[in-house]
């Protein structure tokens, strides 16, 4: 049984990557400030993202559509304020990545004005030339396949992808091209689980699972959903961590402990 204690060292690229050779799974967690990231520093949460998903859950719109480079880069620093061996890692908002270039100039923006040290762009094909781009230039990225929130009106809504078996196939071969691509993690959102563990076992980097079931090498969710505060529904992926929790820093830790242990997520936690 895994108790979470202090992270020990920084966390690093390397570290996930020497995780995921030992089998070993990591919890990744949003947070958009300071406050919470000191709580998730403190359950040894190994990867924080400051998501735009910040757009849906902090400033109340419809879509992640919205939010701004700026916005980013103003909750990631707040958030880098409270980390000390927790990675940090920043969204690419929608239309920040039209080009290789712009995408290069936003990272390098990001990375400097944060202290971000990793930054996510979703996208798929479209996307090789930039994630070649912003490795030569030595920014760490990690690529999001699957569900692409910023594409929700071109997917038609929130919708479960790969199931299909062309589509499973696609995503697997850009998966290994943006592996080849020089990225350094990849996220996948609502993939089926088996489709997710076989991407898992094809790339040698580290694969972050929402919604993609429990073979991914580490799991996020958004802060809020984990939390039960999320207003509306709640996803099917996601559990509140808070029903059985006393405080916000259990719930925390109870997630920390149930990703390491290999309990979250289970069957009913995943799409197949
Ligand atoms: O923006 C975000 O919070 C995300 C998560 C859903 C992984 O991309």
């Amino acid at each position: 049984m895994y108790t979470p204690k202090p992270l020990e060292k920084k966390i690093t690229l390397p570290t996930l990557s020497q995780l995921k050779q030992q089998g070993e799974k990591f919890a990744c967690l949003t947070a958009y400030d300071y406050s919470f990231a000191r709580l998730m520093e403190k359950a040894a949460v190994e990867v924080v993202l400051v998501g735009d998903s910040l757009g849906m859950v902090i400033q109340g719109h419809d879509t992640t559509l919205p939010v701004t480079l700026q916005e980013i880069e103003y909750h990631a620093r707040a958030v880098a304020r409270g980390l000390d061996k927790t990675l940090l890692m920043a969204d690419m908002p929608f239309g920040s990545l039209n080009s290789p270039q712009q995408a290069l100039d936003n990272a390098s923006q990001l990375i400097k004005g944060s202290g971000a040290q990793v930054v996510k762009l979703e996208g798929g094909i479209n996307q090789i030339r930039t994630v070649e781009t912003l490795a030569k230039y030595n920014i760490p990225v990690c690529a999001h396949l699957g569900l692409q929130p910023q594409s929700v009106h071109k997917m038609g809504g929130y919708k479960v992808q790969g199931r299909e078996h062309d589509r499973a196939i696609e995503m697997k071969d850009t998966a290994q091209q943006i592996e080849q691509a020089g990225a350094d993690l990849l996220l996948l959102e609502c993939v089926p689980a088996s489709l997710a563990a076989e991407i898992t076992e094809l790339l040698q980097i580290p694969v972050i699972g929402i919604g993609a079931g429990a073979a991914c090498d580490g799991q996020i969710l958004v802060m809020q959903d984990m939390l039960g505060i999320t207003h509306g529904r709640l996803p099917s992926f996601s559990r509140n961590f808070m029903e059985q929790a006393d405080s916000i820093e259990s719930a925390i830790s109870s997630y920390v402990s149930a990703v390491k242990n290999g309990h979250f997520p289970d069957a009913s936690h995943s799409f197949s």
